[in-house]
């Protein structure tokens, strides 16, 4: 197979087989915030502080790229005091990740559209996607008004009128163009659907979906997707008798 697509992949991290990328959607924040009687907006804050215990812990299993689905194009559509809550939190924890990716050398990057995001925001993410550029090791993608859909459309329009379009050509034009398909995609709160996320990148994605709500996923849970994901046999339409031959 051409590199571009290649499938698998043996990482040398800590545990078997490690996914390359792993993409997860944090869900749950408002009913975890509900059950202890708390406002939305602080499951949506240490919601946020999830986020670094789970990246610590998938570059430790030798992840290189985490995706998360900060914000979907149809969360505009939540009450205006929880999307303007959850873009401040955004661009607080755009401020306090920030340091932390220089410091690490983790490239950040976003997909979805930008352009919608408040202009503080968008400063912000142009800052930190230009200084952390020269990393490659280790990438952290940030879903923000992302939805598969409007990453297709945008795409089509990038194409334009053409005939014998093939999948490369769609590929190369999506938000994740440079980006490895998702090995596995997790989804917390157990919720079981994709939600308009990486709909076309999931087409051999693993999933697993956690019974726990996003702020109650830490490490511990992480492991215990990758040990899940460790077991599953990735056949892309093949049969398992042609994959030990192979
Ligand atoms: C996920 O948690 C965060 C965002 C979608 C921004 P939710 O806010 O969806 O929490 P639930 O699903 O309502 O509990
Ligand atoms: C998906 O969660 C979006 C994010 C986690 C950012 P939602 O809570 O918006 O999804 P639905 O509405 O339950 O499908
Ligand atoms: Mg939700």
């Amino acid at each position: 197979m051409p590199e571009k697509f290649s499938t698998s992949h043996k990482s040398s991290g800590a545990l078997p087989a490690a996914p390359r990328h792993v993409a997860i959607i944090m869900d749950g924040n408002g009913r975890w915030a509900k059950s202890r009687g708390l406002p939305r907006i602080m499951g949506h804050r240490e919601g946020a502080r999830r986020v670094l215990d789970v990246f610590e812990a998938a570059a430790k299993s030798g992840v290189e790229f985490l995706t998360l689905y900060a914000f979907s194009s149809e969360n505009w559509n939540r009450p205006k005091t929880e999307v303007k809550a959850l873009m401040k939190l955004l661009m607080a924890s755009l401020k306090k990740y920030g340091k932390m990716f220089l410091e690490k050398e983790v490239r950040f990057r976003t997909i979805g559209d930008i352009s919608a995001l408040p202009e503080d925001c968008r400063g912000e993410i142009e800052k930190l996607e230009q200084s952390t550029r020269r990393f490659t090791k280790s990438n952290l993608v940030l879903a923000l008004n992302y939805g598969s859909r409007g990453e297709l459309v945008r795409a089509v329009n990038k194409i334009g009128k053409s005939s014998n379009i093939t999948w490369e050509d769609i590929q190369k034009n999506l938000d994740t163009a440079d980006i490895p398909d998702p090995d596995i995609i997790i989804r917390t709160s157990g919720e079981m659907r994709l939600s308009n996320f990486l709909l076309l990148q999931a087409a051999y994605s693993e999933l697993y979906f956690a019974g726990v709500y996003w702020p109650d996923f830490g490490a511990k849970e992480f492991e215990k997707a990758m040990r899940e994901y460790a077991k599953r046999e990735r056949r892309y339409g093949l049969t398992t008798e042609q994959l030990k031959n192979k």
